[in-house]
């Protein structure tokens, strides 16, 4: 494993991580979350993704006993949670100080820490001035309850005037951002977020590097009945597939599967290490519901040379989705 600093932090995060979404709480019970934590962390694994609002705290309650009973020491990795999603009453949602000061406290105790590694803000709240987040955030830093703080697709406008905030009244910025960024979508990383990088030092930790599994080609021929889109609550995700836009992927997965092949890798090492490829990328949070995905999806590592800058230029090709009039990286 390699590590990549966060944006122009100091902290040093596995090129992959675990996150919890749609898994932990629903298709990963404690004993399972054990074996697959632990496969995680003997890889070189050390950042672990959550959220208050994956399924309703029960991601966060399922990591938390599970790393509690691996007894890892606090140290040795780094741990997120996200504020946006709480519940349903006025004061259990959003950005507002109060909400983020309580999600932070209810984050603590399921997660079983004494602070989080990184703290995202899980949307942008227009109902909430950015400074007074900015404030909730700082608080939280200077009480030690939070080391780094950041925004989850947010534009790159929002970002700039957060941490325009916190310059101008000397607060804490935000280090990070963690934008969807898979072969199919490409914009924010590649194009929306460029001058930030430079200018505000900032983080990426990626999601859906296999686009909820659709780059693995399981859904070429049809939705196999122990996937994630066949899962209650989840239909929304698998309406997406039958549109224009998701038949068109399932088209795109098949010439992506010759080109991978071609190479010697199977699809979703393709897609994992083309995540990798770009430098601006600090980390890909992987997901995985059992085990062996996990393992297969590590496995990648050993192929990165594969990913050469004409292996590149086929894919931009093949997709046609390179952002306009930009240099990739
Ligand atoms: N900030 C945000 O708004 C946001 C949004 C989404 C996700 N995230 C974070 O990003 C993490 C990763 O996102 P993701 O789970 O959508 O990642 P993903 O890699 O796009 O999808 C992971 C899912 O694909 C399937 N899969 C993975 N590897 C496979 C393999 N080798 N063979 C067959 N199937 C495989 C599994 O689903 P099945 O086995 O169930 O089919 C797995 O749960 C999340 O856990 C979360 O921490 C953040």
């Amino acid at each position: 494993m390699d590590y990549r600093r966060l944006g122009r932090s100091g902290l040093k995060v596995s090129e992959f991580s675990l996150g919890a979404w749609v898994t932990f709480g629903k298709q990963v019970g404690v004993d399972d979350a054990i074996n697959l934590l632990a496969c995680a962390y003997d890889h070189g694994i050390n950042f672990f993704d959550n959220a208050e609002g994956y399924e309703s705290g029960n991601a966060e309650k399922v990591m938390g006993e599970a790393i509690s009973r691996l007894g890892w020491s606090r140290d040795s990795y780094a741990i997120s949670s996200k504020v946006f999603w709480g519940g349903s009453k006025p004061t259990q949602k959003g950005l507002s100080r109060k909400h983020v000061t309580d999600a932070c406290h209810a984050a603590l105790k399921r997660l079983q820490v004494d602070y989080l590694d990184a703290y995202f803000c899980h949307r942008p709240d227009i109902d909430t001035p950015i400074e007074e987040t900015v404030w909730a955030m700082h608080n939280l830093i200077e009480q030690g309850k939070v080391l780094y703080w950041g925004t989850s697709q947010w534009s790159a406008q929002q970002i700039t005037e957060a941490w325009g905030v916190a310059r101008t009244q000397h607060l804490t910025p935000p280090s990070m951002e963690q934008p969807q960024y898979n072969l199919f979508v490409r914009e924010k990383v590649e194009h929306e977020f460029l001058p930030l990088y430079d200018l505000i030092g900032l983080g990426t930790t990626i999601w859906s590097p296999l686009h909820s599994g659709v780059l693995t080609g399981k859904y070429n021929d049809g939705i196999p009945a122990d996937s994630r889109m066949n899962l209650p609550g989840y239909e929304w995700l698998k309406a997406q597939l039958d549109t224009p836009e998701g038949r068109k992927q399932l088209a795109q997965v098949k010439k992506l599967t010759t080109l991978a092949n071609e190479i010697g890798l199977p699809i979703h090492h393709l897609a994992l290490l083309w995540c990798l490829a770009n430098p601006h990328v600090s980390t890909v949070i992987l997901g995985a519901s059992n085990q062996s995905q996990l393992e297969d999806n590590l496995a990648a590592l050993t192929h990165k040379s594969k990913i050469t800058p004409e292996v590149l230029q086929r894919i931009d090709e093949l997709l046609e989705n390179k952002p306009a009039g930009l240099q990739r990286f």
